[in-house]
């Protein structure tokens, strides 16, 4: 509750021995980086603990750190063990659970060490990376190294492996400790860094506010006109509350006094594009209040200089699995309250550099309700990509040695899913279709897809739709201020069978628009189609990493099916085959396996339609429960997947 704890596992000694160059504990030659950031270096509170900590990683095959948030533990760290020689010639991971923490650390430690990002510090993320033959500290994300042991089992490239925000306790931050834990002796030293925060001055509400961003609205603009400089940082749940936050407070900025300093507002959130998210980093124009909209990101990973005021609404966003009775089930997002130790960390963040106050927006009583700390992930968690991940390497998620141990009916799932998708035969074994499956940096679903798309002759159009599913924001914009305009520009996209189809005209049409235009004439085209052209960059990126991935594997992905629907909707039928729901004479649909009445999403082309049979992404949960990004497709693709095949003879 305290501090995050980071633990820093070495692989074994000989290792680190053979590969030792150079004189151990002589510090390697860094660039000269500017002297303030050297100087801000020297006087992080992990600095005094420099020498007994390198020591005791020396020391030890395993040492868990624990410190305050800013002490300097994943910047740091990985460095001294570069200075120190420890690493030896193998390279130090450092992992995150979070994207956008592993890129901006990198980033940061470059600067640090006068490198540019991918040179001696580099990151590798799922669909980015930036790293060489030079690269010796590399930030990831604990999903991607989990990926890595898909190819490399012992992890052999790194002699040292931190997994830092270990207290987070993700699902790919628990399977990498346990398999961490297989590949080495276990031994524990831990060492305490003291934290120099002075703690903040916490101000609870006396009566609960149900509307948290109003709240926040109007806690904010109490500080801004009553307090002295400072900045304020507002925790909200996730980018729909931050965005809608960041419009409000525009408004009224215009509105202020003339007398009254002016706002810049930052929002930052895990899918903001890396330009927007190093805004929060540069300090505010004088005579200006800088104001940062955040989620429960910058809790632990990410330090933000300057806090003085935090606003808490006390709610976050948390992935959680919906089981049902039928033994399926899906991962949602969900709004909840925050933990204490979450409370504890945000009001934390305030007056790392003098007094600090925090405005909870929740009383007493409400933090005195609140869990201790989080659920681990895998308690929680679809297991489905994971338990094929460790398929891959042999291992059986029901024996592994896991910290806590997943749900047995979450395993259960995973196997009907995994079952269905042809990756786990009728024993459990993996098939070479569940093996050419995990070699996609995909979810199974969309994995098996593009695996289909072989088959079908349509590798080409199956993965520009996958990469816009697989994109980290949204191709279309829910919003209801111009929502006559958006539907009317959208309109010529729409292709007859549904979502899936039109989200490929739009990729169509957006490819011969970059092909011709400049970044601002894709801007301008995008904005004026109500697009996303994040969500379409994006995909552009990821569409070539998959494209690599076919090659790789001996799949052609300029195999096209023209403008015939018929093959993308069968491949997509394999993958989705679990989010098939049929027409109810009432007008609803009944799911194919499992019992919830789904409606077609709003937002959906088919929305008014009465089709048959229906596919769809992802179930949202709102007043009903609605089908997102729906397709119509004939009862005959669902007869024809393999599996149900076999049931039905
Ligand atoms: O991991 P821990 O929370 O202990 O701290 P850290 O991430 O290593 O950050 C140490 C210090 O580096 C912070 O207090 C910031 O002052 C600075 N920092 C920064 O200026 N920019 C970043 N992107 C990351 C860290
Ligand atoms: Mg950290």
């Amino acid at each position: 509750m305290k501090g995050s704890p980071n633990s820093v596992l070495r692989t074994d000694g000989s290792l680190r021995k053979k590969r030792r160059f150079g004189t151990p504990g002589k510090p390697l030659s860094h660039g000269s980086s500017s002297q303030s950031v050297q100087a801000q270096r020297a006087g992080l509170p992990i600095a005094t603990g420099k020498r007994a900590l390198i020591e005791e990683i020396r020391k030890n095959d395993v040492s868990i750190l624990v410190g305050e948030t800013g002490s300097g533990k994943t910047t740091q760290v990985p460095q001294y063990l570069l200075e120190s020689g420890i690493a030896g010639q193998g390279m130090i991971a450092v992992t995150q659970p979070r994207k956008v923490a592993a890129t901006s650390l990198a980033a940061r430690v470059a600067t640090e060490q006068n490198v540019s990002v991918g040179s001696l510090v580099g990151y590798s993320v799922r669909f980015d990376e930036a790293s060489s033959d030079e690269t010796r500290i590399k930030y990831v994300t604990d999903g991607m190294l989990v990926r890595e042991l898909l190819g490399d089992p012992l992890l052999s490239r790194y002699s040292v492996v931190i997994v830092d925000e270990a207290h987070e306790r993700t699902l790919r931050t628990d399977l990498l400790i346990t398999n961490l834990k297989d590949i080495q002796r276990r031994r524990n030293s831990p060492s305490d860094v003291k934290g120099k925060s002075s703690a903040a001055k916490l101000n609870p509400l006396n009566v609960s506010q149900p509307d948290y961003v109003d709240a926040a609205m109007r806690t904010f603009f109490q500080i801004h006109t009553d307090q002295p400089p400072g900045d304020v940082l507002i925790f909200l749940p996730g980018q729909e509350d931050i965005e809608g936050l960041e419009r409000s407070i525009q408004l009224y900025v215009d509105r202020l006094p003339k007398d009254i300093p002016s706002i810049v507002v930052c929002p930052m959130y895990a899918a903001l594009p890396p330009s927007q998210q190093a805004r929060i980093f540069t300090l505010a124009p004088a005579g200006y209040r800088k104001c940062i909209l955040a989620t429960n990101i910058a809790e632990t990973s990410i330090t933000i200089p300057g806090i003085r005021y935090v606003i808490d609404t006390g709610k976050c966003k948390e992935k959680r699995y919906v089981a049902r009775d039928s033994g399926t089930g899906f991962d949602t997002l969900l709004t909840r309250d925050i933990t204490k130790s979450s409370a504890m960390q945000r009001a934390g963040r305030a007056g790392r550099e003098g007094p600090g106050f925090c405005f909870r927006l929740y009383t007493e009583d409400a933090f005195d309700a609140m869990a201790e700390s989080a659920e681990p992930e895998i308690r929680r968690c679809a297991l489905t990509s994971s338990m094929l991940q460790l398929r891959c390497l042999g291992q059986d998620i029901e024996e592994l040695d896991f910290m806590d141990k997943p749900d047995q009916e979450a395993i259960g799932a995973a196997l009907k899913t995994l079952y269905l998708l042809g990756a786990l035969d009728n024993k459990r074994c993996l098939t070479k279709l569940g093996r050419d499956m995990a070699v996609f940096p995909l979810e199974p679903n969309l994995a098996r897809a593009v695996v289909a798309s072989r088959e079908f002759g349509c590798t080409l159009e199956v993965i520009d739709i996958v990469s816009v599913l697989s994109a980290s924001s949204k191709l279309f914009f829910d919003s209801t201020d111009e929502r006559e305009a958006a539907s009317e520009a959208r309109r010529k996209f729409r292709h007859r069978s549904g979502d899936h189809m039109t989200v490929l005209n739009v990729v169509r049409a957006y490819q011969v628009v970059a092909a011709a235009e400049k970044k601002s004439g894709r801007r301008e085209w995008c904005k004026r189609q109500f697009l996303n052209e994040r969500c379409l960059a994006e995909a552009q990126d990821i569409r070539d990493q998959l494209r690599e991935v076919c090659t790789r594997m001996q799949i052609d992905w300029k195999t096209s099916c023209g403008e015939d629907e018929q093959p993308v909707l069968k491949c997509l039928v394999r993958g989705l085959v679990q989010h098939a729901a049929y027409l109810q004479p009432d007008g609803s649909y009944k799911q194919l396996m499992g019992p919830s009445i789904v409606k077609i999403h709003p937002s959906s082309s088919l929305c008014d339609k009465k089709v048959p049979v229906i596919i769809y992404d992802e179930l949202v949960y709102t007043t009903h429960i609605y089908g997102r990004g729906v397709s119509a497709v004939p009862r005959s693709y669902i007869a024809e997947v393999p599996v149900l095949n076999v049931k039905g003879t």
